[in-house]
């Protein structure tokens, strides 16, 4: 299953953020996949909230952190950023698998770098730019597995409500 939506602003983007957070179970995985600047954080950013992370927590980009943990939600959320992750078995260091399998929510920024340690359920969703335009972004959303269609559905059964 895979479909694609225009999400105009990044007000729009946490949105949809704050409705996958409300779908969300333990142990799902979010892959988002995108160029510099795509606005994968602010997605991340709106998933903590609809997990429920207080407005007065600020969500950052784990750029640097490689993972950063919230556990103010419903759910724990690890919100990871393989950018600067340089080989794969730096991953094994900072457990991504077990959190794959775990008790939380994992996002991944730049999962696309590292494609052979994909879960094979997951969300993933690709942002791109849309030429000539920078109010908004394409947004697709692919379901892989149960837990992917799950998600997805969450995300296009409300579209535009
Ligand atoms: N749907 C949208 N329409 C227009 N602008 C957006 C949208 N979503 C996010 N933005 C803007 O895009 C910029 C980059 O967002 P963000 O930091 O989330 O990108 P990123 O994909 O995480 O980048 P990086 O790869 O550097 O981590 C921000 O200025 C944000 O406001
Ligand atoms: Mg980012």
């Amino acid at each position: 299953m895979s479909e694609s939506i225009e999400v105009v602003g990044a007000e729009r983007m946490a949105e949809l953020g704050v409705k996958l957070g409300g779908a969300c179970a333990a142990g799902d995985v979010i892959a988002l996949v995108g160029e510099l600047g795509a606005g994968k954080t602010v997605l991340a950013q709106g998933l903590a909230r609809g997990l429920g992370v207080p407005a007065d927590v600020p969500i950052t980009s784990p750029t640097f952190t490689l993972i950063n943990e919230y556990k103010h939600g419903r759910l724990p959320l690890y919100h990871v950023d393989l950018y600067r992750l340089e080989r794969e078995a730096e991953l094994e260091h900072v457990g991504l698998w077990d959190l794959y399998r775990g008790e939380g929510v994992v996002a991944v920024e730049w999962f696309d770098r590292f494609p052979r340690l994909a879960p094979r359920e997951r969300l993933e969703l690709h942002i791109g730019r849309i030429p000539g335009r920078d109010d908004a972004r394409r947004v697709e959303i692919i379901a892989h597995g149960a837990v992917g269609t799950r998600l997805a559905r969450a995300l296009t059964l409300t579209q535009g409500a």
